[in-house]
């Protein structure tokens, strides 16, 4: 039996290419050897979107629509939406029964976001459970392992305490503690050099056209002592540069790196070939995202939602039971 994994990314609409690299890249590589379920947080997103909730239906579709075309198979892995799987909120409800406040208000993340996160009003009950609900998510399916970036370890981590207080007080291994799977690959810069976010807008999407590509591509910050074509570049302080790490093959790095620092090429011609470079490794993304329709992407999520509660009801029985419960 495959081990079973779980993820989850709040809907945001279309993804781009730090979430590639961060973690969808990751959620295919795993699909082959663990038995995946991945979710639109739903309710995650609506814990900051209350006052304005708009457009959530539109952006989980296209949400899922680049999870299909990035290469997850919903025949492999049960793709769903949170909201239509209640349990969640059931075993929230639970897990935030046996958590003390202070391993929530000390939570680094809610400390940071409550900061951060201006015009918002983000001091709500429901904000403050954030990694109760995540924890539940997990638990709900037993997964022994979780694909995340770094910045999601604290509520990993609560999630792992939640766990053992839960089979501690029922005396019970109910639920395995998850371990986190952290995705290797290096931090892919946004076009200004920031953390690449839709906030910032420094982003190039996975359903980017070819000329948005080489428009955004173009407008990128390169190394900023290279004023003219004959300065010698230093690529490791270079933006575009950092791109050619993570999607050019080696002889293509080398081949840059040697054009950069030897003054060979200008930034204008890089960029031009950093272009083309991510437009074909976009190229089966775009395409197979255009065959997609919404009423197939309604139909993945019909049978994702019915595959997850088969396995979330169970759940929830046996913790109803443990907790002595009506059936
Ligand atoms: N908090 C995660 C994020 O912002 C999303 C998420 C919700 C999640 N539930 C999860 C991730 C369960 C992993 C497991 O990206």
């Amino acid at each position: 039996m495959k081990k079973r994994i779980f993820s989850g990314m709040r809907p945001t609409g279309k993804l781009h290419l730090g979430h590639l690299v961060g973690a969808l890249g990751n959620w295919v590589r795993l699909q082959d050897s663990y038995d995946c379920f991945y979710m639109v947080a739903d309710w995650h997103a609506f814990m900051s979107e209350y006052e304005k909730p708009r457009g959530m239906a539109e952006n989980s579709i296209e949400m899922v629509r680049d999870f299909v075309a990035a290469g997850i198979d919903p025949k492999k892995c049960v793709i769903f939406v949170q909201s239509q799987v209640p349990e969640h909120l059931e075993l929230a409800m639970a897990f935030g029964c046996m958590t003390p406040l202070g391993w929530v208000e000390r939570c680094p993340t809610y400390k940071e976001q409550l900061r951060e996160i201006v015009g918002r009003d983000l001091t709500t009950y429901g904000f403050l459970g954030y990694p109760v609900l995540q924890a539940a998510d997990i638990a709900l399916y037993k997964a022994s392992a979780v694909p995340v970036g770094v910045d999601q370890l604290p509520h990993l981590e609560l999630t792992r305490e939640i766990i053992r207080r839960f089979n501690g007080l029922y005396k019970k291994e109910v639920f395995p503690e998850p371990e986190p799977l952290l995705t290797k690959t290096a931090k892919l810069l946004g076009l200004d050099n920031r953390k690449m976010s839709k906030s910032y807008s420094n982003f190039i999407a996975l359903s980017d056209s070819p000329e948005e590509i080489k428009k955004k591509v173009s407008q990128m910050i390169t190394d900023p002592d290279r004023q003219k074509l004959a300065d010698k570049g230093h690529p490791d302080i270079c933006g575009v540069f950092s791109y050619f790490s993570t999607f050019g093959d080696d002889r293509i790095k080398s081949e840059t790196r040697a054009w950069c620092e030897g003054a060979i090429i200008g930034c204008t011609e890089c960029k031009k070939r950093l272009a083309d470079i991510l437009i074909d490794n976009l190229a089966p993304i775009r395409e197979r995202r255009k065959k997609l329709s919404d009423a197939e992407i309604k139909d993945i999520l019909t049978d994702g939602a019915k595959r997850a509660r088969e396995v979330a009801s169970k759940t929830m029985n046996e913790v109803k039971k443990l907790a002595s419960f009506a059936a």
